[in-house]
């Protein structure tokens, strides 16, 4: 069955507001074709770990997926392959993704088995679909008025891209540290998500079904 993996970055996991977005955008999909599934996986339950030396063995060894130490590598890994469309919502934490994201990163991406080289260069084995991040941050990240540096956009597009998977929307919810512009931000992130035709919920079992048949 195809599902909608939503991967939730914030500390605040399904109440952060970037959650709220990401599950309306998850609705719109659902609304489309009610055969998909909600995965979500809460990444603040790994926000207390880091990247074992068992893993960092494994991988430099370059064990078979089977070891044990992948283990909750090939769920991750799993839980990407088996989705038609993923949402990830995340905050903006020192410029880049939080800590807690950038281990579902270390932990997903995989010589070998989510990339491999081809002529030197990493490319993705697993196939491309529809991704919508949510970014929410307390400043202005994008525009005239970003007073701060944004090594989240490029840094996850290359990462995603790594995997095998462009086809990649972002959608900003900034400056919410001023309630005024936080209610103006989550109206515009709203509108901006009904732009789109994928998670305005229009293609949804154009590109389920597109997923089932491509893998
Ligand atoms: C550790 C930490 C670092 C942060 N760094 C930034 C930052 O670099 N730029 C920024 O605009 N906001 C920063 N913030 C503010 C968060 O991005 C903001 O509180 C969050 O995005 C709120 O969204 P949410 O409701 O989805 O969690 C930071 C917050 C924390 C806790």
């Amino acid at each position: 069955m195809a599902s909608i993996l939503s991967i939730l970055a914030s500390p605040y996991g399904a109440a952060s507001r970037g959650a709220t977005l990401a599950a309306q955008a998850a609705a719109n999909l659902q609304a489309a074709d009610p055969s998909l599934a909600l995965v979500e996986r809460d990444l603040s339950t790994l926000a207390r770990s880091v990247i074992p030396s068992s893993y960092a063995d494994a991988v430099l060894a370059r064990q078979p997926s089977e070891h044990a130490a992948f283990d909750l590598s090939e769920t991750l890994i799993r839980e990407v392959e088996d989705a038609a469309f993923i949402t990830i919502a995340t905050p903006m934490h020192n410029y880049t993704v939080p800590a807690s994201l950038k281990l579902w990163i270390d932990l997903v991406l995989r010589h070998s088995r989510s990339f491999a080289p081809v002529n030197g260069v990493k490319t993705g084995l697993l196939g491309d679909r529809p991704v919508l991040v949510v970014v929410t941050s307390g400043g202005a990240v994008t525009g005239k008025e970003a007073g701060q540096p944004d090594h989240l956009t490029g840094y996850l597009t290359d990462v995603l891209s790594t995997i095998g998977i462009s086809d990649v929307r972002f959608i900003y919810l900034e400056g919410l540290v001023n309630p005024v512009q936080a209610g103006i931000a989550m109206a515009a992130g709203a509108r901006a998500m009904l732009q789109d035709p994928v998670f305005a919920g229009r293609q949804g079992g154009e590109s389920a079904m597109a997923h089932a048949v491509n893998g």
